[in-house]
């Protein structure tokens, strides 16, 4: 397992890489449960997709044999379909409430879900921005990396200003999403999601990434100029704060970076 992993700082970021999504599962719910044993009511944020889908069965099966209590801890969502309410079954956030919310035992009242069918959108965003400060913040922000270099759903053209807001979907998501959309309703074209600006004040982010598919996204995100073009790599703009935890294949293109 150690021997496995690979840890180095470039631009005082932490890079570990690891042999395999597994693997980095496992790493990354170390950081949650460290974060949830130091901090039991601690604010949280994951992400959706597949990349966290070892990540989730890590925590679930650590709270299963009673290594994690989460039943004080806060579930901030990062992202929703505009207009999507959660009983909708393709919702992001019914499918996390399936994938970790639930079985992770979030209780309820501490389940923060994007205002997405708020008929004042932008009133909403504020608000959940309001109920994020008011918890003083992410303590720790696991999030993704999108194929297009998303972080949430902050597409390209995000700055790292940004706030919850309303955005408009790029194709690339829409097809992206589309793998993942039961039914015959199209997937829908804008989202709200959690802002980079926002991201950036949490305590701690956890980027986690793996497969070859993302491997040159993950060096234009860690290597090249930060730009509004990849959005993701305006997290760098956390230095210290931000860890990067890939599997060999993602990491293939980061060269001696990592070395
Ligand atoms: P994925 O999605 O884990 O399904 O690749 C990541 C993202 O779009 O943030």
């Amino acid at each position: 397992m150690v021997e496995s992993s690979r840890a180095s700082a470039h631009d005082g970021l932490a890079i570990e890489v690891v042999a395999d999504a597994a693997e980095m599962g496992r790493r990354a719910a170390d950081v949650v449960v460290e974060t949830v044993i130091a901090k039991p009511a601690c604010v949280l944020a994951v992400p959706t997709g597949t990349t966290p889908l070892p990540f989730f069965t890590e925590l679930i099966a650590r709270r299963r044999r009673g290594e994690v209590d989460f039943s004080a801890a806060h579930l901030f969502c990062l992202d929703e379909y505009l207009g999507l309410s959660p009983d909708r079954p393709n919702s992001l956030t019914h499918w996390l409430m399936d994938a970790f919310i639930e079985p992770a035992g979030i209780t309820p009242e501490r389940r923060h879900l994007i205002p997405a069918t708020s008929p004042d959108p932008e009133a909403a965003a504020a608000a959940y921005e309001a109920d994020l400060a008011a918890l003083g913040g992410l303590d720790l922000a696991v999030v993704g990396l999108g194929p297009n270099g998303h972080v949430a759903y902050n597409e390209p053209g995000s700055g790292p200003e940004t706030r919850t807001r309303v955005i408009e979907l790029t194709a690339e998501s829409i097809t992206q999403a589309g793998a993942y959309w039961p039914g015959e309703d199209p997937v829908p074209g804008w989202a709200m999601t959690m802002g980079i600006g926002t991201l950036l004040e949490a305590k701690r982010i956890v980027l986690i990434v793996s497969g070859d598919s993302k491997a040159e996204m993950l060096r234009r995100t860690l290597l090249d100029p930060m730009d509004d073009d990849v959005p993701a790599s305006w997290l760098r703009l956390a230095g210290g704060r931000l860890s990067v935890i890939a599997d060999r294949d993602a990491a293939g293109a980061l060269g001696t970076a990592t070395d």
